[in-house]
């Protein structure tokens, strides 16, 4: 395994693995990896000969900076993971590698179609022209065939399908299923800053939307939203932020469950101060 820092470096070995035909396959992280992470990293591993994760905390897609400040950050720790899974490239840029001045200064605009104005978009304003920003200048940095995403970031997913298809990019995107710890709650870089406590509570995100689709022949979308938010916020250090019940595709909320035959529920909680996102497939 080897790790890049600079644009130039990457782009030469690229360059020489493309001569000699080989594929490339692409996990896009922000470091801080789990075993979520790995998962994607196994599978990218089995589909092409060449695994490339790139490894950049991506300033322009946080609009809270706090929440850039206390991203967790420890690449030696992360090389090591990705060296017991194969990986063969680390791409791990410098911020001024990537961006210049205007770049950094919010200059980037993006047609979303909507995407971007439900859910994440509405409470984190910027967060995807950041994401969008950051993934297409990797693509054009790596060149992969198929890149790997978590399902985890649902919306994030569809956003960069959507990308993909405005902006011609000759790439495969991979979605991977959520993994979860024993007790169900979602695999996330953010769990590291739970405290204990608060990471038995959390539990209850993911119990409660799995125990809601068993709710969906008996209540509406708008009643089941209700029940869900409401038996969440019974735990005391639980604050939904949004459950929204959409098409999985427009991720535009749906009213009635005939209204789309893929619908999946998407969520936002703070748990004391840590914000933790997960989501459901309820239809199709
Ligand atoms: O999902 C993430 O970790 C980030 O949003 C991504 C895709 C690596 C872009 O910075």
């Amino acid at each position: 395994m080897v790790i890049f820092n600079s644009v130039k470096e990457i782009q030469e070995a690229v360059a020489a693995y493309k001569t000699s035909s080989k594929t490339i396959g692409f996990v896009p992280t922000m470091g801080a990896l789990h075993e979520g992470h790995l998962s994607l990293i196994k599978r990218c591993k089995s589909e092409n000969d060449i695994c490339i994760v790139s490894i950049f905390v991506n300033p322009t897609q946080f609009n809270n900076k706090q929440d850039l400040a206390t991203y967790p950050r420890d690449l030696g720790k992360d090389a090591k993971l990705l060296e017991s899974v194969d990986c063969d490239i680390i791409f791990a840029p410098t911020e001024q590698e990537i961006y210049n001045d205007n770049e950094l200064a919010g200059t980037f605009s993006f047609s979303f179609n909507g995407l971007d104005e439900v859910m994440e978009g509405k409470f984190r304003p910027g967060h995807f022209n950041g994401v969008v920003q950051i993934v297409s200048k990797l693509f054009s940095i790596v060149t992969p065939s198929k890149a790997y995403f978590g399902e985890k970031d649902f919306q994030q997913v569809a956003i960069i399908k959507h990308m993909v298809k405005e902006l011609k990019y000759p790439v495969e995107i991979i979605p991977c299923p959520i993994l979860r710890e024993g007790s169900g709650l979602a695999l996330s870089s953010r769990n590291t800053l739970l405290t204990s406590e608060e990471k038995k509570k959390a539990i209850t995100i993911s119990k409660v939307l799995n125990e809601c689709r068993n709710f969906v022949a008996r209540m509406s979308p708008e009643e089941l939203t209700q029940w869900v938010v409401n038996e969440i916020n019974k735990v005391d250090i639980l604050q939904v932020e949004y459950f929204e019940i959409v098409d999985g595709n427009s991720l535009q909320k749906i009213t009635n469950w005939s209204d789309s035959e893929y619908v999946v529920g998407c969520i936002t909680v703070y748990c004391g101060k840590i914000r933790l996102i997960d989501n459901i497939r309820l239809k199709g």
